[in-house]
């Protein structure tokens, strides 16, 4: 058995922890203009102008079974929708706002569609839900607001009553779990109240006293007990979520020192929502190498796709998925019920470890290939067999006499074929004895 144990939350992350790989959607009306999901407040778009993306959002593509195929193929176990991004915009039928789906050319509530789709793969469910809200009329103006700069932005913004907004917020959460089910995510983005210190008074961030996040999470407890909730209402719950870059150590509670549940998200490119002329998008040898990165450290991987505003996935996307496919087709053994490996065995150079929770299997993700031999300190006497994971095939392997590595060093050495695989990373399997 793993020898990790983990900080222990409210919500069951059972399941979460031997899924690993789940696919994050970032949709909305940004997908228009498809310059950033944060173009609203990166361009400081009036809402009048803004208002052209909600006449003219017509997903006439939005075919959610062919996304959930897509992610099932790619090895994907759990997927996240954002049910409304900072924009404001919903993609559900809200009876608290007209602002959504059903009153675009759509016409009908998208996140329904979503839910059933992925289900009936037997993918798990997310709700992205963002605590930021550029459009909510009771949503005070502030530092990242897309009318931060407008000379009457404080007179405008001075009768605006957040608590209305966090009632607001609490009514669509209760929607949310009320009306598509079994929720098994529940993931809120985000609190900033110390990420401006340089603001005054109105211009300040926003943070758990203004989202009102302990009312918030009791109500979600009430409605789905087990659902894992992230981090981001700034009150510690389920899941940590680094963000856009890859950690080097599992995880730690900042206070405690204990390890966390922890979610690195990620994109394809640079952008969450869909970005047309965005032109950083991630080699197969990075995209495979995250996911095994945060794996080897006891993470999970939340990988995101952008659709498009006719409600497709671009073909750079589709493309990127299908790397995760090719791969994960012959390697998930090496990813589902996996974790970090335990303390006794140090990956060669160039390796990145995991191990299966029963302790029974060790798996070697070849990062950069080794030519004939990888010499393994420490693992003498450990191994009963190993083999490719993509193929079977055996590896053959000496604990003796080895002249070239140097006597009686505790090594075993796994001899190689000198021409890499056909597979972007190759895996080791080790049964160990
Ligand atoms: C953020 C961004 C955002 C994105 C998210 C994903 O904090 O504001 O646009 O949805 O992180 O992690």
């Amino acid at each position: 058995m793993s020898s990790y144990v983990t900080k222990k939350t409210p919500g069951d992350t059972s399941w979460f922890v031997h899924d690993r790989f789940g696919m994050f959607i970032h949709w909305g009306l940004y997908s228009l203009p498809a310059r950033h999901e944060w173009v609203k407040s990166y361009e400081k778009i009036a809402e009048e102008k803004y208002e052209k993306y909600f006449e003219y959002f017509d997903p006439d593509m939005y075919d959610p079974k062919d996304w959930a195929r897509q992610a099932k193929a790619a090895g994907m176990k759990y997927a996240i929708l954002t049910t409304k991004h900072h924009e404001g915009f919903c993609l559900f039928d809200s009876k608290y706002t007209d602002y959504k789906a059903t009153n675009t050319k759509a016409g009908r509530d998208l996140v329904k569609e979503f839910v059933e789709a992925f289900r009936s793969e037997g993918i798990r469910i997310g709700f992205y839900y963002s605590l930021i809200d550029w459009h909510h009329p009771e949503f005070p103006i502030d530092v990242i607001h897309p009318r931060r700069d407008d000379e009457d932005a404080y007179e405008q913004s001075k009768n605006r009553d957040i608590k209305k907004y966090a009632e607001y917020m609490r009514n669509q959460v209760e929607e949310l779990l009320t009306n598509y089910g079994k929720i098994d995510i529940l993931w809120f983005d985000y609190s900033y109240s110390q990420q401006h210190p340089e603001q005054k008074d109105w211009m300040k961030g926003k943070g758990k006293d203004d989202w009102e996040s302990e009312k918030l999470i009791e109500l979600v407890r009430k409605l789905q007990p087990h659902i894992i909730i992230n981090n981001r209402t700034e009150i510690d719950q389920d899941l940590w979520t680094p963000e856009q870059y890859q950690p080097i150590e599992w995880l730690r509670h900042n206070e405690t020192g204990e390890l966390v549940v922890w979610e690195a998200c990620q994109t394809f490119s640079g952008s969450w929502g869909y970005h047309r002329d965005e032109t950083t998008w991630k080699s197969p040898e990075i995209l495979i190498g995250m996911l095994i990165n945060t794996v080897s450290l006891g993470g999970n991987l939340l990988m995101n796709v952008g659709p498009t505003s006719r409600g497709s996935f671009d073909y750079r996307a589709e493309n990127a998925l299908k790397v995760y496919a090719d791969w994960m087709k012959y390697n998930s053994r090496s990813i589902y019920g996996c974790t970090m490996a335990e303390p006794e065995f140090t990956a060669p150079n160039g390796c990145r470890l995991t191990q299966s929770a029963d302790g029974k299997r060790l798996y070697i993700h070849l990062m950069e290939y080794p030519f004939k031999h990888l010499v393994l300190k420490g693992f003498a006497g450990k191994v009963d067999y190993a083999q490719f994971l993509h193929d079977g095939s055996e590896i053959l392997f000496t604990e003796e006499g080895l002249d070239l590595f140097g006597k009686n060093q505790d090594m075993l050495v796994l001899n190689l074929p000198p021409v890499k695989p056909n597979v972007v990373i190759p895996v080791i399997e080790l049964f160990l004895k």
